[in-house]
């Protein structure tokens, strides 16, 4: 089993409550977890695999509270390779193509980091569920065992 760090990015809560619900579910997996609300980029020499769940606010843009942690990452560029990575953006397809961009910018991040992603961007769209918790479970049912 794996030691995952859950990194979030939330506005309003969706994003937070659904990675909270991943934790709960990997721990009960008998994966080692620790979610990170204010994460620092020293957290990426911390574990062995990241999941990121981030929603994207104004338009295409990351949460507040993740800005800091991309800022960082992108200067000091602590490399990840041989570390597992999957990004599960919740985002709103109605705000056309900034749709997902937060998800998008974490998964262009993770790579350029050389973390190997264990699968494509998973966008999760408003417009087509009132629930993205069951979707991020439902993902995370079929994949953690990638991690
Ligand atoms: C002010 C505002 C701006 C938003 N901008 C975008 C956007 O540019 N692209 C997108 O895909 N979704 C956008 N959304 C939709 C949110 O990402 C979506 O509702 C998400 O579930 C919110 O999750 P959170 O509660 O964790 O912040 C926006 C929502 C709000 C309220």
């Amino acid at each position: 089993m794996a030691n995952i760090g859950i990194i979030v990015g939330s506005v309003y809560g969706n994003a937070q409550n659904a990675a909270e619900e991943a934790e709960t579910f990997l721990t009960n997996e008998g994966h080692d977890v620790q979610v990170h609300t204010d994460p620092d980029v020293d957290l990426l020499h911390d574990h062995d695999g990241f999941l990121v769940v981030t929603s994207t606010t104004g338009a295409g843009d990351v949460p507040p509270n993740l800005e800091l942690f991309v800022a960082d990452a992108r200067d000091a560029m602590p490399l990840i390779p041989n570390k597992k990575f999957a990004v599960i953006g919740l985002g709103d397809s109605s705000y056309g193509e900034s749709y997902c961009g937060a998800g998008k910018e974490l998964f262009a991040l993770f790579s350029e980091l050389q973390g190997n992603a264990i699968t494509d961007l998973v966008s999760i769209d408003a417009m087509e569920t009132f629930a993205p918790e069951e979707d991020v479970l439902a993902w995370l049912g079929e994949h953690h065992t990638q991690f």
